[in-house]
């Protein structure tokens, strides 16, 4: 394994930290030399990018927020001219207007670099077709897998996301080992084998990277077994690069590998923005430390794990992600997140891998009802059950008191991308 390990995933620690620190530094300057709203925010701090002199200097400096990008629309937060921008991505968000990035022909280069180097650690090697089922467009998740299955050295089959009567018969036809697609997507591609009468156990496939949305061990196990496929997790968000800033090694499937060469990853605490030791779970901050066109500093993703130490690899790892503070719904002062009623609602009998949460506002409390599809099988005798075990596992387990309805197998709108697990029915919500 390790004569296929590129020079950045050979440095040693201390190697890594050094040269983090060069890049960080260099970064610094560059934000503030040709972004004004980084100058600015850096002047308001009375800081200059000289006064970063070791990795940790980097918490006196401002944090970047999603709204600083949608306030600096379409352009002003490239560190470039232009016409030295290569390609654009965007994020539709649900409010207003997207938000945007820009890579140059460097950035482009090194983005298909590590998200070749993640499709290696998954097991995907030279040679293998690699069937994307990502959303090719302004997404940067089709595109992103393309150019790194390509860096690779394999065989792209850009399916993008839908037409799921076709993506069961180009795997049938193609005989991909790999395929890239979100969790949600699989499953309504699992349905789909079965309606065409074709095992899913009996594909080509060998491992799925699937990422782009929260998933827990439960559907990892569940993708693994009906699929009988490895199945691995790729984390990234378009602000920072896209897929391929952390991804999980196939041998250890132990929590994502930051490639910290290029993202240098900070957890701070989420309400005072304090920087937390490694192993205590908080917001997840990032700082490019390779890009041109659009350098961040200390972005906060929102998303909430954990540092851990190496494994497989020299860069720390972090924690599957189990949530967005996005995400978080507050029910009666108790935070839920949808990977919590996942993790139940597959490990119940019964019951299909497909729920939604529906939120509502009855009086002045808010509600939320689990709708989960019972299984083709399950008897009304096996539905009641099925109920009754979700509720008492999420009074259990979350500590809050939650309606179950299980509603009729394929009633439940299914994933082409990413799945919306919310549907907040209160009133302004
Ligand atoms: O979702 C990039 C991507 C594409 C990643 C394909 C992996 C595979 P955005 O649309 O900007 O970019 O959304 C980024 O998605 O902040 C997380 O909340 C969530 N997310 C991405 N990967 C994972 C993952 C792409 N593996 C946002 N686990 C991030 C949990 C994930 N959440």
């Amino acid at each position: 394994m390790t004569a296929l390990l590129d020079a950045g995933e050979r440095l040693g620690r201390d190697e890594l930290e050094a040269l983090q620190l060069e890049r960080l530094r260099a970064t610094l300057r560059h934000a503030y030399e040709n972004v004004g709203f980084y100058r600015t925010a850096f002047d308001k701090a009375g800081l200059r990018p000289e006064d970063c002199r070791t990795l940790a200097d980097l918490a006196r400096f401002p944090f970047t927020v999603k709204a600083d990008l949608r306030d600096n629309y379409p352009f002003g937060m490239f560190a470039v001219p232009e016409d030295r921008v290569r390609r654009i991505h965007a994020s539709s968000g649900t409010t207003g207007r997207p938000t945007v990035v820009g890579y140059t022909a460097r950035d482009l280069d090194t983005w298909a670099d590590v998200v070749a180097r993640s499709i290696r650690a998954a097991g995907g090697r030279p040679g293998h077709k690699a069937h994307v089922a990502y959303g090719y467009g302004l997404f940067t998740g089709g595109l992103g897998a393309h150019y790194g299955a390509e860096r690779l050295g394999c065989t792209v089959i850009p399916a993008s996301g839908g037409m799921t009567a076709r993506q069961v018969q180009l795997i049938q036809d193609f005989r991909p080992e790999i395929i890239m697609i979100t969790p949600s997507y699989m499953l309504t591609l699992l349905d789909e084998f079965e309606r065409q009468g074709v095992d899913p156990r009996s594909t080509s496939l060998k491992v799925g990277i699937f990422g782009a949305e929260p998933w827990t061990e439960q559907m990892r196990r569940e993708i693994e077994e009906r699929f009988a496929i490895d199945a691995v997790d790729i984390y990234g968000l378009s602000e920072v690069m896209g897929p391929g800033v952390a991804q999980e090694c196939v041998e250890t499937k132990d929590g994502l590998h930051i490639w910290e060469d290029h993202f240098y990853p900070e957890v701070v605490d989420p309400f005072t923005g304090e920087v937390l030791p490694d192993g205590e779970e908080g917001e997840l901050v990032f700082t490019s430390l390779t890009k041109e066109a659009m350098p961040v500093i200390r972005y906060r993703t929102r998303d909430l794990t954990r540092l851990l130490p190496g494994t497989a690899r020299v860069f720390r790892r972090m924690e599957k992600v189990t949530g967005r503070s996005d995400d978080m719904v507050i029910l009666r002062g108790v935070n839920l997140f949808p990977t919590q009623i996942e993790e139940i609602v597959l490990r119940t009998p019964g019951v299909a891998p497909h729920f939604q949460l529906r939120l509502t506002r009855e009086g002045r409390l808010d509600a939320l009802t689990v709708r989960a599809e019972a299984r083709a099988s399950a008897t009304a005798g096996d539905r009641a059950a099925a109920a009754r075990s979700i509720a008492s596992a999420v009074k259990d387990g979350v500590g809050v008191s939650v309606e179950v309805e299980i509603v009729d197998p394929e009633t439940l709108e299914r994933s082409v991308g990413k799945i919306r697990r919310i549907v907040d029915l209160r009133e302004g919500g």
